[in-house]
């Protein structure tokens, strides 16, 4: 935890802690555990955080927080040491808009463009995910490695939505089969949101993340894809990005993000 100058006044919780503690949970049932929500943000283990809160330098709207506080991590104003938790120093989360052409990695071999390079190189960051040298669209790069390996992972990552431009115009036929899932070599996939906003054109909600899957899906419904754009990963979108630009996520976009990167699979229709 980084230390700071402006040290909250204390006061101390009375009288019984616990009557305060009860008072807190009933008017509070729902929210999500003060020392989980500062665990996520970055601040250390749950028992480090603990801690802090036993400490009393741990506020929430103001008020010095006891254990077991629960919070609402949206609106609840949580502070330690007086400082909005906000999300760990040095952590950094870039959106850029991939343009086609250049290879999801932090190192190309081959000497090809990466994403890496259209971004700061100080801190180091890394590509959540993959889109294919082919894609075009919104990519996720940052150092917060914790929440890189939750959104890489299957059961916590977040739906992903694509526009494809494929060959032909699908027909409700396809368009179902891609909806229910389509077998593939890798197997079965799992329904997808799919709509057809113009002829030859299909938007794609998945949630799985395998190796160039919506080309997969479409090509085996008889419809290749010959332009592909992720447009939106889970609660980030940004329309106004031109190809080979980057942005900073606003701090309500890492929390949203960290947010859909911790509850569990949902299906996306
Ligand atoms: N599906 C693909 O086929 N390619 C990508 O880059 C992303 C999803």
């Amino acid at each position: 935890p980084r230390s700071v100058g402006r040290v909250p006044e204390r006061r101390v919780p009375e009288p019984p802690l616990w009557e305060q503690l009860a008072a807190q949970s009933a008017a509070m049932p729902q929210g999500e555990r003060l020392q989980k929500v500062l665990a996520v943000r970055g601040w250390g283990s749950r028992r480090v955080c603990e801690d802090m809160i036993s400490e009393g330098r741990v506020t929430v709207n103001g008020d010095v927080a006891v254990l077991g506080r629960r919070v609402d991590a949206d609106h609840d104003v949580v502070e330690v040491d007086g400082v909005p938790i906000g999300v760990r120093p040095g952590l950094v989360y870039y959106l850029l808009n991939k343009p086609e052409g250049v290879v999801t990695t932090a190192h190309d071999p081959q000497g090809r463009p990466t994403v890496v390079q259209l971004v700061p190189d100080d801190p180091r960051v890394y590509p959540v995910g993959r889109l294919d040298q082919g894609t075009e669209g919104l990519l996720l790069l940052t150092n917060d490695g914790d929440l890189a390996h939750r959104l890489a992972h299957p059961s916590h990552g977040v739906d992903k939505e694509y526009l494809a431009e494929v060959e032909g115009h699908p027909g409700g036929g396809a368009v179902r089969r891609l909806r229910d899932g389509v077998e593939l070599e890798d197997g079965m996939t799992a329904p997808a949101k799919v709509s057809q906003p113009s002829p030859g054109v299909l938007r794609i909600t998945i949630h799985e993340g395998r190796n160039r899957q919506v080309r997969r899906m479409c090509e085996a419904v008889g419809h290749p894809v010959t332009r592909l754009i992720r447009v939106r990963i889970g609660p980030l979108r940004d329309a106004t990005l031109a190809p080979g630009e980057w942005r900073e996520l606003t701090l309500a976009e890492v929390r949203s993000l960290v947010e859909a990167a911790s509850g569990s699979t949902r299906p996306v229709r």
